[in-house]
C-alpha cells in the first residue's frame, strides 16, 4: 500500500543544526521559509537574485545571501525559482557550491526526471511538493490545518534522505494532513498529465456547451453563470473532495442525479481515452520536455500567441461583457 506519513512519522530533530538555504522567495519559498521559521526549524537562509522578493525576505527577518553563498552554507538547499530557469542556475550557481551530503530539496520533479539537472552522487536528491498553492501553504499552517504533498526520494546519499524529506513536509506543515509517497517520475507524469490531459478536455467541454448553448439562443450572460461563473461548479469541486465525486450526488435534485448518471454512461469514453494516451506517451518519451525547451528558447513566440488568442477568444470576450454588468 502506497505510504501515507503524518506528524507522528516526522521529526522536527533532524533539522535543528542544519544550514537551511531557500534559493527563491516567491510563491513557495515564501510560505515554506515562514512556516518552517514558526515551526522553529534550523537556521535559515534565504537566497537568491538582487529583486524585490530578496528585499521582502530580508524584510520579513530572513538572514538574505546571494544564491552562491547560500548554496556553500547550506545542508539542505530548497530550489523554490520557476523550474524553467533553474536549471541554469543550478549549474551555474548551486551545484558546484553544494557541501558533500547536502541535501537538494525540490517541490516539483521536472527538471530531474527529464534530466535538465543532474546532481552529483554525493547529494541527497527529495522533493516535497505541496499540492497547494504558495498562498495556500501559509493560510494552512497559520489556522493550525494541514495540506496534501507529495514526498519523494531519488537520491539517498547520506541514508537520511527519507527522514529529512519527511522532516520538511512536517515543518512546512503538511504531515497534519498526509504527505503521500511517490517517485518524481510519478509527480512529474501526473503534474503534467493534469496540464495536458484533464485541462484541455475540461476547457474544452465548457467551450463547445458555451458556443452550442448561445448557438441555440441563449443568453451568453445565463449560460456563462450556469457554467462556472456562478461558482456553484466550484462549491461542487469542493463537495467531491470532502465527500466523494459521487457521495455528494444527494446535494442535487433527483432530476439532476438520473440526468448526471444516465448521461455519463453515454459519453464515448474512447476519445478520451486516446487523447490521455497520447498525452502520456509524448510526455514519457521526453517530447513535450523538449518542445517547451526549444519553445523558451525561441523566446516562447506559440505560447505568446496561444495565450492572445484564448484571451481574445469568443468565451472570453463573453466573460468581459458579462463581468462588466456583474455587481
Ligand atoms: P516563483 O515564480 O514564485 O519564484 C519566484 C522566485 O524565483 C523569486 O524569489 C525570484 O527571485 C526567483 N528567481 C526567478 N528567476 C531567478 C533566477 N534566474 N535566478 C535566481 N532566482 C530567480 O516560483 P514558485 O511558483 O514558488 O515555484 C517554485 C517551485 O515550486 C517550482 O518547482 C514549482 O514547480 C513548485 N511548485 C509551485 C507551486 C506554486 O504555488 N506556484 C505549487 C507546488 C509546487
Amino acid at each position: 500500500m502506497t505510504a501515507i506519513y503524518y506528524d507522528a512519522d516526522a521529526r522536527l530533530e533532524i533539522l535543528k543544526d542544519k544550514t537551511m538555504g531557500i534559493i527563491g522567495y516567491g510563491n513557495q519559498g515564501r510560505a515554506q521559509a515562514l512556516n518552517m521559521r514558526d515551526s522553529g526549524v534550523g537556521n535559515i537562509i534565504v537566497g537568491g537574485i538582487k529583486d524585490q522578493y530578496l528585499d521582502l525576505a530580508a524584510q520579513e527577518g530572513f538572514e538574505t545571501a546571494s544564491v552562491e553563498e547560500a548554496s556553500e552554507r547550506a545542508d539542505i538547499i530548497f530550489l523554490l525559482i520557476p523550474d524553467e530557469v533553474a536549471p541554469e542556475v543550478y549549474q551555474k550557481s548551486i551545484g558546484p557550491r553544494l557541501k558533500k551530503g547536502a541535501a537538494l530539496n525540490f517541490a516539483s520533479g521536472y527538471n530531474i526526471t527529464f534530466g535538465f539537472i543532474v546532481p552529483e552522487p554525493t547529494l541527497d536528491v527529495i522533493m516535497v511538493a505541496p499540492r497547494m498553492i504558495g498562498e495556500g501553504v501559509r493560510q494552512c499552517y497559520l489556522k493550525g490545518e494541514g495540506f496534501p504533498s507529495f514526498v519523494a526520494v531519488e537520491q539517498d546519499a547520506t541514508g537520511n534522505a527519507k527522514q529529512i524529506a519527511l522532516a520538511i513536509a512536517k515543518a512546512i506543515g503538511s504531515t497534519r494532513r498526509g504527505a503521500i509517497e511517490v517517485s518524481f517520475r510519478q509527480e512529474t507524469l501526473m503534474d503534467l498529465m493534469a496540464e495536458q490531459a484533464t485541462w484541455p478536455l475540461i476547457f474544452s467541454v465548457l467551450t463547445e456547451v458555451f458556443h452550442f448553448q448561445v448557438e441555440q439562443g441563449i443568453p451568453e450572460e445565463a449560460v456563462l453563470m450556469e457554467l462556472y461563473v456562478s461558482k456553484e461548479p466550484a462549491v461542487m469541486l469542493e463537495k467531491m473532495a470532502d465527500m466523494g465525486l459521487f457521495r455528494q450526488m444527494p446535494l442535487h435534485s433527483h432530476t439532476s442525479q438520473y440526468g448526471q448518471l444516465s448521461r455519463f454512461k453515454e459519453v464515448d469514453k474512447n476519445y478520451i481515452r486516446n487523447f490521455i494516451q497520447k498525452q502520456f506517451e509524448n510526455i514519457l518519451s521526453g517530447g513535450f520536455a523538449s518542445e517547451w525547451r526549444s519553445e523558451q528558447e525561441k523566446g516562447l513566440p506559440l505560447f505568446k500567441r496561444l495565450l492572445d488568442e484564448a484571451l481574445a477568444s469568443p468565451i472570453s470576450q463573453a466573460e468581459q461583457r458579462l463581468r462588466s454588468r456583474l455587481r
